[in-house]
């Protein structure tokens, strides 16, 4: 690891103040179907973040993604990439986009030196800067070894690290990836999202679907949550787990508690609800640090003893599937 990307310099920077990606309205539904894969769908992406599209199978994740690429074209709505609308400017959104679909598109017989050159000459690039973009993709994959080997002879997540690079061919200023982690060793997943954060700081936004909660939580700034072709929620990851954070701290006791604890818990200045029921105890805290040594103190003075502790804390998981449930009951 530690191959530091190179710098940006093939595309235009993008104008400061004008989103990365934004979409208004986007509205899909394909031939024969009978509802809409994307309705009504706006999300905004700012420059220089990495931003998670979530959602459940089939919540229209590939489908945006396709459209932000020029795959397919929606029924209605507006898509600006780098200030740049997808439909009047594609050759510029071409060059400023990096696109690494979720079956990687990759030619099997060929090596993977020559998927890289063929995927570099439909991006412009030749000669010598040609030749030294592959050796740098190669690098980045961590596969300069197998450069020459055909790439149906490569496992999953060699495939998965080459389908990456060749999207950063020309050095793009937008990045999508589509699902880039799915199913491969830990080794490959470490080392594609090491790669994600040395991009992200040398400038790179990127655009990531996900099912993985902690490859969000770990790794994107921002995120939206689709469900059947909706959005349901978009921002901060930190803002949205501190909008859902359950402030509750439950303990059980190692007996039922004695007269008077119950009194002596619901003095404390840094406890908020309470509630003793025989062994259990549950409060809730805005500052838990501060409540349990608080609690603590008083069982220890009581002589009363733990059987364990619980609090209960957040996560982007927890959140979705309360999210994706209430979506899916309406
Ligand atoms: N080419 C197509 N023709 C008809 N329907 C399609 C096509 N592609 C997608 N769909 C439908 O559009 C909806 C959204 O699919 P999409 O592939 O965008 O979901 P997704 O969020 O990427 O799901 P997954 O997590 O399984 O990859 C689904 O109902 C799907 O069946
Ligand atoms: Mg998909």
């Amino acid at each position: 690891m530690g191959i530091a990307c190179a710098p940006l310099g093939q595309t235009a920077p993008m104008d400061a103040g004008v989103a990365a990606i934004e979409v208004r309205d986007l509205t899909m539904r394909f031939k024969g179907a009978r509802v809409d894969a994307l309705a009504r769908l706006s999300i905004s992406v700012p420059q220089g973040v990495i931003y998670g599209i979530l959602g459940p199978n089939g919540a229209g994740k590939t489908t945006l993604l396709s459209i932000l690429c020029g795959l397919i074209t929606p029924q209605a709505g507006s898509v600006c990439v780098g200030g740049r609308d997808r439909l009047h400017d594609p050759a510029e959104v071409k060059r400023l986009l990096g696109v690494a679909p979720q079956e990687p598109a990759i030619y099997p017989t060929l090596t993977a030196r020559e998927n890289l050159a063929f995927y570099g000459r439909m991006q412009g690039l030749a000669g010598a800067r040609l030749e030294s973009r592959i050796q740098a993709c190669l690098e980045l994959a961590e596969i300069a070894d197998l450069a020459d080997t055909r790439v149906e002879h490569f496992s999953g997540g060699f495939k998965r690290r080459l389908n990456l690079v060749i999207a950063l061919i020309h050095e793009p200023r937008i990045l999508i990836l589509d699902e880039p982690t799915v199913a491969i060793d830990p080794h490959s997943r470490s080392l594609i999202h090491q790669r994600l954060r040395d991009l992200h700081a040398a400038g790179v936004t990127i655009l990531i679907s996900t099912h993985y909660m902690d490859e969000a939580e770990q790794l994107c700034h921002q995120v939206a949550i689709m469900s059947h072709g909706r959005l349901v929620i978009q921002g901060g990851v930190q803002d949205l787990l501190a909008a859902q954070r359950d402030d509750t701290i439950q303990i059980r006791l190692d007996r039922d508690a004695p007269d008077g604890l119950g009194e002596a818990l619901g003095r404390l200045p840094e406890v908020g609800d309470l509630h003793l029921s025989g062994r259990c105890l549950t409060a809730t805290a805005p500052r838990a640090d501060r409540a349990i040594l608080a609690l603590l103190q008083v069982l220890r003075d009581a002589e009363v003893g733990v059987e364990s502790m619980g609090y209960g804390g957040s996560s982007l998981e927890r959140f979705f599937l309360t999210l994706t449930d209430e979506e899916a009951a309406r």
